[in-house]
């Protein structure tokens, strides 16, 4: 299979290495030369450290690098099957070259994009053939995030749609099938992750290090709310939330936290800038969290309960199947458990009687409980048997 892809930042020249190992014949485009350069070293540097690992020898070093050859011209990619855009977050520039690269390529080719926030059905609109368009939306880094989001747009035909689904489970990936709407899954339903645990803090409920050492203590997540967006980067994650709010049409589910929004401001990004939540610079030391166990139960089941109501949300307005929403949350962002089976286990009662809790305290919508869950309640039922 011909793979052209689309721009040789971050993703793009993931995605490249993805499909090569897969052993289809890529071809890499970008329109900044120093990018390309440093996609073909940077591959090289990862695929030496994966021989040193022992993942794989020096020949499958050198075929995953043949199947890939870089080019500096749009027409290069005229021979591709599918062709996957993974160029700077902006609907006008993706419509441009949408239209530009159906010029070039065949009838037949898929042309997908990997947005993380703009409609698909925008970026089809601008093709001639939208029914070939779809979102293919892959986790960074992507060789090693097993899971794919797959997105048909409105226009999207139901063959392109299964093609892309085989072609992604092909290339040895999880494809997790959402609905063109905004932050599809994972960035949707991770919302109250960080959203929840910002106004924990807001409320003086307690500090970054004891909100995190409940969730990671009690909930057995690998990292923190506050560490994770330290990781991710305030400013990206900032972004990513006032994005989704925007796009809901301001539902307060996903209203932003000024704290998040002065840190970013100040330049307190995270890891990347030395300071975030926390000093990354040489010798400082975390602070300890408050090991206080009740304190602990009370942050973590708030969190978890606002990260089920998302999903469940998810699932009621048929964003996704319960299978797939649940695969999104543990391959996308690495979650202990998916969070359907995670309400199944703590009772659907539970979750509608902590929320029912949160509403009646705040009287804010955030906090209202999706109408599945209470049907849910009602017939006695569960989301997996
Ligand atoms: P990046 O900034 O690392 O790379 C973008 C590349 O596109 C650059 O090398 C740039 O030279 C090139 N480019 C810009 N305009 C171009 C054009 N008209 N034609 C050809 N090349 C062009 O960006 P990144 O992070 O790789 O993101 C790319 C896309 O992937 C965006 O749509 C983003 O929303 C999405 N995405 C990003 C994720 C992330 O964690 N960084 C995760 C999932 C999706």
């Amino acid at each position: 299979m011909n793979v052209g892809i689309i721009g040789s930042g971050t993703m793009g020249s993931g995605i490249a290495q993805v499909a090569a190992t897969a052993d289809c014949k890529v071809k890499l485009y970008d329109t900044s030369q120093e990018a390309l350069n440093n996609a073909k070293t940077n591959l090289g540097k990862i695929l030496n450290r994966l021989i040193e690992k022992g993942r794989i020898d020096a020949n499958e070093k050198n075929r995953i690098q043949a199947n890939i050859s870089y080019v500096d011209s749009l027409k290069d990619l005229g021979d591709s099957n599918l062709t996957i855009e993974a160029i700077v977050e902006n609907l006008n520039i993706k419509q441009k070259l949408f239209s530009e690269i159906e010029a070039y390529v065949s009838d037949d080719c898929i042309i997908a994009s990997n947005t993380s926030s703009l409609s698909i059905a925008s970026i089809a609109a601008s093709l001639k053939k939208p029914e070939r368009c779809v979102g293919i939306h892959f986790f960074n880094p992507a060789p090693l995030m097993k899971l794919v989001e797959v997105i048909p747009a409105i226009q999207t035909s139901k063959e392109v749609l299964d093609k892309a689904i085989q072609t992604i489970s092909d290339w040895k990936k999880v494809v997790a099938v959402a609905k063109d709407t905004p932050g599809f899954i994972v960035n949707r339903v991770a919302r109250p992750f960080y959203g929840e645990a910002l106004r924990v803090y807001e409320e003086g409920i307690a500090d970054f290090a004891t909100i995190d050492w409940s969730l990671k203590t009690l909930g057995g997540f690998r990292m923190g709310p506050f560490e994770l967006m330290d990781f991710i980067g305030n400013d990206v994650n900032y972004t990513v939330t006032e994005t989704v709010f925007t796009a809901f049409y301001f539902d307060a589910r996903y209203k932003p936290a000024f704290t998040q929004k002065r840190f970013s401001e100040a330049g307190y990004l995270g890891r990347k800038s030395g300071r975030g939540y926390y000093d990354y610079s040489e010798g400082a030391s975390k602070p300890n969290p408050i090991e206080d166990k009740a304190l602990a139960e009370k942050i973590f089941n708030r969190v978890l309960v606002m990260l089920i109501n998302e999903a469940a949300d998810a699932l009621f307005l048929k964003i996704a199947s319960a299978e797939d929403i649940d695969n999104a949350m543990t391959k996308g962002v690495n979650y202990p458990k998916g969070l359907l089976a995670w309400a199944d286990e703590k009772g659907i009662d539970w979750c509608v009687s902590q929320l029912d809790e949160l509403y009646n305290e705040y009287h804010e919508d955030r906090y209202r409980c999706s109408p599945l869950l209470r049907k849910m309640n009602r017939g006695k039922k569960k989301f997996f048997n």
